[in-house]
Formats: C-alpha cells, structure tokens, sequence
C-alpha cells in the first residue's frame, strides 16, 4: 500500500521505516528539511537501535526505494493512507498541548480536498480521549465540502514503543489496537498492518476512537504507578534496612504481578510517562474527577531523586565537593534526557553547591544546552576521578563493569539510584543504594 506519514520525530520516523520494511511504499512527510535530508540520504535523525540500518536500506531521495522523505503535504495525495505522528506536549499546567497536533490536520485537511477518491487518516499520537472525534476529524471532514470532495476515513491507532527498542516493538506488538468508528477506515486500518500480522501473530483489539485512546493512556499510567508502587514499597524497605530488588523478585513470582517493571530506584523519566500521566490526570480532572492513584504515582515518582540526595547528604556535605553522575539519559540505550532523572539530581547538587563532573555514553551532548555550566568527562573513569562522591543515575551496562577507577576517587562514596552491580567489597567502596 501507499502510506504516508506525517512527523517524523521518534514514533514517525519508526513507524516509517518499519512499514517500509514490511513492503509498504512510504512517505514521512516533515516541516523540518535537515530531518528530511537526513532521512533521503539514508540516515536516521534520531537515536534508536536498528533504525539506521532500515533507513539505509529503505529510503532514498529519488523515489527508487520504499522510504522518501519530503515537506511537501502534497505528497500524501498519492497515498491511500495517512498517520499523523505529531508530537503532543505537556503544557505548563500538566494538560495535553494539541496546538502542532491540530496545525497538521488542518494543513492535511486543506491538503486532502484536493483529492477526489476516498483517503483514511489514522491518529497515532498519543491523544486524550474524545480528541480525534472532537479536534481532529473536524478539520479533516470539513462539513461544508462534502459536497465537492471524497470522504475522510478517521482511525486512532496507538503505538506502545519503547526507547531505545522501538523497532522490536513495532514488529513484535503485544497488539494492536485499532479504533475507528466506521467499518471502511477499519477495513483500511487492518489493511496496512496485514503485512505485521502476517509475520508477527499479535491479538487485534478493534475498537472506537476513544477507547483506543483511553488504552494507550491506561497502558501508560499502569506501567508508571506500578515502578511507582514498586518504588514505595522499596523506599519502605530501606527503611527497613531491606533489599527492595530481592522482595521484588519473590513478588514477581506471582503471575498477577509478573516480574517486569519492578526495578526500584529512581523512577520515571522519559517522553512518555511524565506527559501521560500529567495529561490523563488533567483530562479526569477537567472532568470533575481527582484520579487519587495516579497523583500519587507521580508524586512517588518526583519524591525519589531528592532521597537519593538526601542519602548522600546523609554522608557529606558536598558543598564545594566534586561530585560525579554517572549517567544523564533517562534511561540506557538512548540518548534521550526528556525528564531524566538526572536533571534533578544535577540541580540538588547545584543548589548544594556541590562541583559536578557528569559523565553519559551518549546523552552529553544533549545536556550540554541544560547545564552549560557543569563539567563534562569522557569516560565514566575520568568522573571518578579526585571525585568525594559518585552517584549512579542511568543504569548504563558499562557502570557495572567499573573497578580499579574507584581507586581514584578522593573518597570512595557511592550512591546508587539505579541497582548497578559494583564491586563493593573489593574496592571498599562506602556504598549506599536508594532502595536495598
Ligand atoms: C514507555 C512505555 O513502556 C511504552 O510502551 C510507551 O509507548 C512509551 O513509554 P519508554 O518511556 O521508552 O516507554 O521507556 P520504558 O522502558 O517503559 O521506561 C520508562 C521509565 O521507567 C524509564 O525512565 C525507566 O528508567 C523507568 N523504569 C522502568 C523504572 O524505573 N523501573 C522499571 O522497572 C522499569
């Protein structure tokens, strides 16, 4: 099928290549023009493993291939097919900010009166229920033209990807939720993701609009309040003077409970979490709903980097100390520092006072912008350096293999937020962990 997608940041641009690489002919369509040289000449503009690899295999700028990238709207009119993959910040207030959202279905709206034949567009961003019956087919449809032109079909097709796994998860779905409110946009939905299923047997849930995209949200604050739920218990257990990660690992025996998403530490970060959460609170609110539970996910959450500040103060009063944070990303495999939690603790330590050495495989450069200020080493080796005090912030595998670095640390203190495996007894390291 002729599919075209319209963003091309982290899902846009994963959806795009994947499709591509199911044997769709593809076009991400994006306002900005170095994302879309970068795409034409083979590259991917983001950070996400195997990504590169599809783009280079798929995409070129003379249309011989099944992936093109352009600005021109113009260029969904030979698709069938359109996913609006725009990005849907969190405003200040916590609530979803539908502003680039609505820009491009107005422009895909003005666009798509230039067609004559039938045309389906498929919401996939993360939207709060009701949005795409009530914001977004409203300016695809627009009631005073249908006379003149063909109807627009509107689906909302969620996506669950993961950073930093994004392409394992596009192909190897848990599901796929399909919303629509009529049986043609259905049919066409099921249509482009037949190639998927036909390689990867995943249930497929139909449903209406915004049931789809209420399960996204549902998805998301679940898996949040259970990393928070699992971070109350472990700061429970700390104060116990028990390890969190081995009560986890009994309670995960449980099959009700299930063993993921019971890493204890510092908690959240991310493009997702954080916003969904907020948005979905905001949008009960608005409703005259207090979601109780989901307040206090993200209160939990937010709690958790100023206790591992707290533990290190416990030790030392890092006021004119060289402190170092190992890890900046919001999690390992991305370069991704979109409320990372490292971002609080950097400005704890800045409000103590405390000289900072920051160390990250991949996110550096990414905070550079946030904290000009800071020092920046090489190597996770070079942050211990002289360094009275190390805090683990991102579980990065390379942390766990650290040794003889430790020995050049002015004091061998080390706080963990993230459970890295170090070797504690045999550098005699002064080790504390936030929840164990
Ligand atoms: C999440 C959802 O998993 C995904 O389905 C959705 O589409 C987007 O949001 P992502 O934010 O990329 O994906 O990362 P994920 O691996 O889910 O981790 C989210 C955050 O929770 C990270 O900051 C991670 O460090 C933290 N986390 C996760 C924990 O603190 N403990 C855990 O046990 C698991």
């Amino acid at each position: 099928m002729y599919v075209s997608i319209v963003g091309s940041g982290y899902v846009g641009t994963t959806v795009a290549a994947c499709f591509a690489d199911l044997g769709h002919q593809v076009t991400n369509v994006d306002i900005d023009q170095s994302i879309v040289d970068t795409i034409n000449t083979g590259e991917a503009p983001i950070h996400e493993e195997g990504l590169p690899e599809l783009i280079d295999a798929h995409a070129a700028a003379d249309g011989t291939s099944r992936l093109r990238a352009t600005t021109d709207y113009d260029a969904v009119l030979d698709t069938d097919v359109t996913f609006l993959c725009l990005p849907t910040p969190q405003a200040d207030d916590g609530s979803i900010d539908l502003s680039i959202m609505k820009a491009g279905a107005e422009q895909l709206g003005e666009t798509l009166r230039k067609k004559q034949d039938r045309h389906t567009v498929v919401v996939k961003s993360t939207v709060v229920p009701r949005t795409t019956e009530e914001h977004i087919a409203p300016l695809l449809n627009n009631p005073s033209d249908e006379a003149e032109t063909a109807p627009v079909g509107v689906g909302m097709n969620p996506e669950f990807l993961r950073e930093g796994t994004a392409i394992h998860d596009f192909l190897h779905p848990d599901k796929v939720v399909l919303g629509a409110d009529d049986e043609r946009t259905r049919e066409d939905m099921h249509a482009v993701f037949a190639a998927l299923l036909d390689q990867h047997d995943a249930p497929v849930v139909e449903t209406d609009l915004r049931t789809a995209e209420m399960t996204k949200y549902a998805n998301n604050a679940f898996l949040a309040s259970k990393v928070s739920l699992i971070n109350d218990i472990g700061n429970i257990c700390k104060q116990f003077d028990i390890d969190a990660y081995e009560v986890a690992d009994a309670i995960g025996l449980d099959d009700r409970i299930g063993e993921q998403f019971l890493r204890s530490g510092l908690g959240w970060g991310g493009s997702c979490f954080p916003k969904d959460t907020r948005a979905i609170i905001h949008a009960a609110e608005e409703t005259g709903y207090e979601p109780a539970m989901l307040n206090a996910a993200v209160e939990v959450n937010d709690g958790q980097p100023e206790r591992l500040l707290e533990l290190l103060d416990e030790r030392l009063d890092v006021d004119g100390e060289r402190v170092a944070v190992l890890g900046l990303a919001f999690k390992p495999g991305t370069d991704d520092i979109r409320n990372a939690r490292s971002i609080p603790v950097i400005e704890g330590l800045q409000k103590r006072n405390a000289s900072v050495v920051a160390y990250d495989p991949v996110a550096a450069d990414e905070m550079r912008e946030r904290f000009p200020d800071i020092e920046y080493a090489d190597s996770a080796a070079d942050a211990l350096t002289d360094a009275s005090a190390a805090l683990i912030v991102t579980e990065w595998d390379e942390f766990g293999a650290l040794d003889e670095a430790f020995e050049t640390m002015a004091r061998k203190l080390v706080v963990d937020g993230r459970r890295v495996d170090l070797p504690i007894e045999e550098r005699g390291l002064e080790y504390e962990g936030l929840c164990w």
